[in-house]
């Protein structure tokens, strides 16, 4: 090849290269990441995206290159002299991809092996998906439960997840895993965060009317916050205390909110009914509040406030225990009493 040509195309792929690289750095492409395993993630996707950047700019000029040089004069209708190959081209451009290839894979192999891994000591979560929230539980912390994610920086969180209706998934953006809930089996993801900060939950699994608003949050934080919160929280569920606390922890941990909508809880979800409006719904339905706010719990289908569908409500609820139940009853009631 002539030395004029190889410095035409060398120029070429280093223009598309060039290009081709501001469209990968320019426009932020990945959230900022907040675990260890995001910066795998992050690491691998990089990996595979210089190679292939590298290979696309070389088509390219080889491409651009041969279509500007051979172009056929418009009345030149002779046939090409015949070429046979060139065997240490077909060489190189299998050997070089072959190489390429397998370096991705066993890169990818490693990271996914590393981001498995939990350590000797990782924090257990046990994460419960439903139409339509997110519920965690920390088995090793006096089964402390709650429907926002806490989680101490720097220490592996090993999450079980459970489905108890149909197919939900797990997935924080910033921490690059992503984990579905299968009902009738158990999944596992970990999580190592190393970024303090509040970052979204997220449902990833089309789920049903709820699914845009199954959402959570997950806050990471200094290691002794972590502990402080779960004595304090510990001490909260074993005080007990009468009121409408207990009931509005049952309302909170099960996720009512992301639902429904209660002044009471600051909840403003919009899938179900109001729940300040209640009163007004016992009325309709021709019953006394208490038994109807009770019924609409253990059977959601009895009663269907106007402009909602059936078949929406989990129906799980009725086997909350009866202590948790009675209180939420009685809490809804005040509540929404005290809306009026
Ligand atoms: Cu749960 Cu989408």
């Amino acid at each position: 090849m002539r030395r004029g040509a190889i410095v035409q195309l060398t120029l070429l792929a280093l223009i598309v290269g060039g290009l081709t690289t501001w469209v990968a750095l320019y426009p932020v492409w990945l959230p900022p990441t907040a675990s260890e395993q995001a910066d795998r993630i992050d690491f691998t996707f990089w990996y595979v995206t210089v190679i292939c950047i590298a290979i696309y700019a070389i088509v390219i000029a080889a491409l651009v290159y041969s279509a500007w040089k051979f172009r056929v004069g418009p009345d030149d209708d002779s046939d090409g002299a015949p070429i046979h190959g060139h065997t240490g081209l077909e060489i190189g451009w299998t050997a070089i991809p072959f190489v390429l290839v397998t370096s991705m894979a066993i890169v990818s192999a490693i990271v996914l092996a590393r981001n498995d891994r939990t350590g000797s000591n990782p924090l257990k979560v046990d994460v419960t998906a439903q139409q339509f929230a997110w519920t965690f539980k920390y088995p090793d912390q006096h089964g402390l439960t709650s429907n926002v994610l806490r989680l101490p920086i720097g220490r592996p969180a090993r999450f079980t997840l459970r489905a108890l209706d149909v197919l939900h998934s797990f997935w924080v953006p910033e921490f690059g895993q992503k984990q579905d809930a299968v009902p009738g089996t158990t999944t596992q993801v970990t999580v190592t965060p190393n970024r303090l900060g509040t970052y979204p939950i997220i449902c990833t699994e089309l789920c049903g009317l709820g699914h845009a608003v199954m959402r959570s949050t997950v806050i990471v934080m200094p290691k002794d916050e972590f502990e402080a919160w779960v004595s304090k929280s510990g001490k909260a569920v074993g005080g007990g205390g009468g009121g409408t606390a207990a009931g509005k922890a049952v309302f909170v941990n099960n996720g009512c909110g992301s639902c429904h909508t209660l002044k009471a809880a600051n909840s403003t979800g919009k899938v179900g009914p109001d729940l300040d409006k209640l009163p007004d719904y016992a009325q309709q339905a021709g019953k006394p509040l208490e038994q109807f706010v009770h019924e609409s719990i253990v059977n959601p289908d009895a009663y269907i406030e106007k402009g909602y569908p059936a078949n929406v409500m989990p129906k799980n609820f009725a086997s909350l225990p009866k202590d948790q139940l009675d209180a939420l009853v009685k809490y809804l009631v005040a509540s929404s009493k005290g809306a009026k």
